[in-house]
């Protein structure tokens, strides 16, 4: 009799609902793992796409700067030559030479002072000429003849860590400001 009561005392209830309860815990879970794969996914792209944003808005210019560079040993540049091979690629002269009685090797644009037109190296006449107008400039850069009204201007160069010349085209010096005395603007051989 005492058992029948419990059995009463349980209510029927509790039973039928487990079934239940346990069906919606599995959707539950589910759910929740199809809800967490979305969240995955929609995190990812949200990374790729930041990713893919950030190389679009900073190039180069962060990760490596095409303004500054290195050429080679001051060995690979011999007395009183000018090396031509990076006219081309970064509109560079560059000379061993001397310039006011001191022994350099420093950098010229390759661009004339007239208006702008690229200028030739003239190896049997050891100067630069523009094909323009005809403006010649010594093999230190000064101006001679034709109408251009200044030197070729020279780009910062240096000695890296490792010995190599290394070329800073972002800073600019001209000869009639005074500015080729900067010892930014050549190296001494
Ligand atoms: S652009 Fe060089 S002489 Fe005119």
């Amino acid at each position: 009799m005492a058992q029948q009561d419990t059995d009463k005392a349980t209510p029927a209830s509790t039973k039928e609902p487990a079934a239940g309860t346990n069906r919606r815990g599995v959707l539950r879970a589910v759910f929740g793992t199809f809800l967490g794969w979305g969240f995955a996914a929609l995190g990812a792209t949200t990374g790729l796409w930041a990713a893919a944003s950030t190389r679009f808005m900073f190039p180069n210019a962060i990760l490596q700067r095409p303004d500054r560079f290195k050429i080679g040993y001051p060995s690979d540049f011999p007395r009183d030559q000018v090396a031509t091979g990076l006219k081309e690629k970064f509109g560079v002269w560059v000379v061993h030479g001397k310039y006011q009685g001191s022994e350099q090797i420093f950098a010229l644009r390759t661009v004339c002072t007239h208006l702008g037109c690229i200028t030739l190296w003239q190896e049997n006449e050891r100067k630069f000429k523009c094909p323009c107008h005809g403006s010649g400039f010594y093999i230190d850069g000064v101006n001679f003849e034709g109408p251009a009204p200044r030197p070729l201007e020279r780009f910062a160069i240096g000695l890296a860590d490792d010995g190599q010349l290394e070329i800073d085209k972002s800073k600019i010096f001209r000869e009639e400001l005074g500015q080729w005395d900067d010892p930014e603007c050549f190296v001494v051989v």
